[in-house]
């Protein structure tokens, strides 16, 4: 039974970007088949606390003896990793915020970057290596490859570093620019290029749940 896990952390409830492209490789996933599940983690909605303390971005045995957890703060770090690590496919709605990540995303990423559970530390311990995770990046401006704006991405660039260098996993990004066009008076010419990307991305999304979810040839 394929499962997917599907994140969204976009504090727009109107209008969001990547909330409607997550939903559309959600939908392209059910489709797929009635065995084709899905959790939905809603990061800004129902919000996850900051992680508190740093003895949880360890592994128990790799805590000191002063190190004390509360227990209800390490049983929903246990069910936020067993999600993920139980999940065939992860997808993420990552919205750009002052060039970076929501702080609800990396509330979840602090929770589940975990030497000795996740990461590698004192063993080869990786068990989310190779899982492939879809990362839907919506941005105001354009971040695409050449562009003035390309090196000032911050976002994809963390979320590459955790999900694919430290954890592993196979990392598709779909990013779609320009979002703020129709917004924001400076960039009405670029109207059509947004929505040229957006179209581009709902295509890329369509492509991957299927051939993740197993329907298509990878
Ligand atoms: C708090 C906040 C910070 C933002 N920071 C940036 C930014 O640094 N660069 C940018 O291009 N757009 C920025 N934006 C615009 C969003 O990236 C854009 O609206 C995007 O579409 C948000 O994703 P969503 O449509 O899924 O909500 C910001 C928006 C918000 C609400």
């Amino acid at each position: 039974m394929p499962q997917l896990l599907h994140l969204d952390s976009s504090a727009d409830p109107l209008r969001s970007v990547s909330r409607q492209v997550t939903a559309r490789f959600s939908d392209a996933w059910h489709a797929i088949g009635t065995d084709h599940s899905v959790i939905h983690r809603d990061l800004h909605s129902s919000p996850l606390p900051h992680l508190p303390t740093s003895a949880l971005h360890w592994a128990p045995h790799l805590r000191s003896a002063d190190e004390i957890v509360d227990a209800s703060a390490e049983a929903l770090q246990v069910e936020l990793i067993e999600e993920l690590i139980s999940a065939d496919v992860v997808l993420i709605g990552a919205p750009m915020y002052n060039w970076s990540i929501p702080s609800t995303l990396k509330a979840w990423i602090d929770h589940v970057h975990v030497p000795g559970i996740t990461v590698p530390f004192d063993s080869d311990t990786a068990p989310l290596v190779g899982k492939p995770a879809v990362v839907v990046t919506s941005r105001g401006n354009d971040y695409s490859p050449g562009s003035d704006g390309a090196s000032a991405d911050h976002a994809t660039a963390q979320l590459r570093q955790v999900l694919g260098v430290a954890l592993g996993m196979d990392v598709h990004f779909v990013p779609v620019d320009l979002t703020l066009a129709g917004r924001v008076p400076a960039l009405e010419p670029l109207v059509p290029q947004s929505r040229a990307s957006l179209r581009t991305a709902l295509t890329a999304v369509d492509d991957l749940a299927l051939k993740l979810g197993g329907a298509l040839p990878r």
